[in-house]
């Protein structure tokens, strides 16, 4: 069984689509494994008005189990409801009232999360309420998780920040970013920070290039109207591929902590190399999607203006002024309507500076590139490309692959990555949320690839729905005498 850990969960936006679909499923397996068991109470919080019964069982049936299960109807007898606007200041005493029963009733030593799971527009308000109107003084612990997205540009960002700061200290504050709670993304820290024959090689000198892929096959479904105010570079790019690519850049932490870890992330972000308009307009391609079989075009889904200019699609190249990595390339992309759903990171080495294996007399292939590549979904695991000799006669060299998987029981187990990240948040540790320094440069990178883009008049639709993205995310990478290593039709 787990350490058992006790709190007060508020959510706020406790009736939204996350909290019903990812976060009480979370709160719930947690519940199986031990950790909560007797000392935590939730109060879930919208406009709506439900009872505390109707509530309960809302929660129940998001947690997909048959009528019958016994646990499911223990863990939802620890939830309550209050019908609650966040911008109305004096019902705060209503929510703090049932906050102060709820922390007799299961002895929760005044610990309390607070779970923004709303609109952002409203996230400064409610945690300025929060303090103002007393619901953090208490004898326990007080820390607000903010969903994305962490403003839109550095400006909004800082602005928010600003506000949240007035109610909240930075250790207080848990920034998610969902990607962060995924298996493999935790394992580059163990491969790299574990294996001597891997960070020992992870520099410049040894590592031609990297390329960071997040592949959707779906497109916006029912989120154009998020979707279409954000655009690939804000939604994917600013947060999960700056967290994947700060874990693959940033030198070996002093200890495995929070405090250590993401100062070694905002070193690397700091190097990172802000382009200025030539560069930016260089090394970033941006797309969006045309219709394909049976799929409209990104222009036609429901409510998305028909003359739309937003990105449905972006590749990058990333540079990193520093010691370890100056002329080593990071290349990323993301996009949705693609090939397929996956997301991996493929570390490539230098070839060997002699080929000695082809010579005229033995028409051996050149040898290929070492190849490191993380699976990171939706089969976890690694494979490590190398070169072997071919069997039989001869002296041919051919690559093959050693790899590993998690096998099908263990990745049954692994922790869906709100289960984990809502533990992290319990146990007060910030690992695997972004701080304020590694959001705000990366706002600061992405904030001129934007300026940029919104000088220019884009050709879109630039990519077929089931492709890799539009010709110039290949045109890119090409430009350097290199490819991706997952590309179609290879
Ligand atoms: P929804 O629109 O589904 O839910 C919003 C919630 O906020 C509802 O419970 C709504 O209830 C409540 N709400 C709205 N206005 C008020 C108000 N004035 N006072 C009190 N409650 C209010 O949003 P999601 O659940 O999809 O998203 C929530 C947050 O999570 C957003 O920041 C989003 O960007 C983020 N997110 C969501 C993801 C997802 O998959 N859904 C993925 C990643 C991040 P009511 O209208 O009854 O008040
Ligand atoms: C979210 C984005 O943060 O991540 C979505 O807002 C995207 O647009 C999603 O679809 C992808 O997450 P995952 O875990 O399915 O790869």
């Amino acid at each position: 069984m787990a350490t058992e850990r006790t709190s007060l969960f508020i959510f706020f936006g406790g009736t939204g689509d996350l909290a019903y679909r990812k976060l009480y499923p979370s709160m719930f397996n947690l519940y199986k494994k031990g950790t909560l068991r007797e000392h935590f109470g939730v109060i879930g919080t919208s406009r709506e008005k439900l009872t505390d019964q109707q509530f309960q069982e809302n929660v129940f049936k998001s947690l997909g189990v048959a009528k019958t299960d016994k646990d499911a109807e223990k863990f939802v007898s620890h939830f309550v409801y209050e019908a609650h606007d966040v911008t109305d200041k004096a019902h705060y005493q209503v929510l703090k009232k049932r906050a102060d029963e709820l922390d007799k009733t299961y002895k929760l030593n005044g610990n309390r999360i607070f779970y923004l799971s709303l609109a952002p527009s409203f996230f400064g308000t409610v945690a300025g309420f929060l303090k103002t109107e007393g619901l953090t003084d208490t004898d326990g612990f007080d820390r607000v998780v903010i969903e994305k997205p962490f403003g839109r540009d550095f400006d909004s960002a800082q602005q928010l920040n600003d506000a949240l700061s007035k109610s909240f200290d930075e250790e207080q504050i848990f920034r998610i970013d969902h990607y962060l709670g995924k298996e493999m993304i935790q394992n580059i820290e163990a491969v790299r920070f574990g294996n001597t024959l891997v960070e020992s090689l992870w520099n410049n000198r040894y590592i031609d290039n990297i390329q960071v892929t997040l592949s959707e096959k779906l497109g916006v479904e029912e989120r154009a109207s998020y979707y279409d105010n954000s655009g690939a570079l804000r939604d994917m790019v600013q947060n999960h591929i700056m967290q994947i690519v700060s874990l693959l850049a940033m030198e070996q932490p002093v200890s495995f902590t929070d405090v250590d870890i993401r100062a070694e992330k905002v070193k690397a972000l700091r190097s990172l190399r802000v382009y200025n308009v030539a560069e930016a307009s260089t090394n970033f391609v941006r797309g969006q999607y045309g219709a394909g079989d049976n799929q409209r075009a990104y222009r036609d889904e429901d409510n998305v203006p028909h003359d739309s200019n937003n990105d449905t699609f972006v590749a990058g190249k990333l540079l990193f002024d520093n010691y370890r990595w100056s002329g080593t390339p990071f290349y990323i992309r993301t996009g949705k309507m693609l090939a397929d759903k996956f997301t991996r990171v493929d570390v490539v080495f230098k070839k060997p500076l002699i080929d000695i294996f082809s010579f005229p007399q033995n028409h051996n292939a050149p040898l290929e590139a070492n190849v490191l590549t993380m699976y990171i979904e939706p089969h976890a695991g690694f494979t490590l490309r190398l070169n072997a000799k071919t069997n039989g006669q001869g002296f041919q060299t051919e690559p093959i692959n050693l790899d590993y998987f998690v096998d099908a029981k263990d990745s049954k187990a692994t922790p869906e990555p709100y289960e984990r990240l809502i533990h992290d948040v319990m146990k007060g540790d910030g690992t695997n949320f972004s701080s304020w320094q590694e959001v705000s440069y990366a706002w600061r990178f992405v904030d001129q690839i934007r300026k940029v883009w919104d000088l220019q008049q884009p050709q879109f639709p630039n990519y077929t729905p089931g492709s890799m993205g539009p010709a110039a995310a290949d045109e890119l990478i090409q430009r350097d005498h290199r490819q991706w290593v997952y590309r179609l039709n290879k």
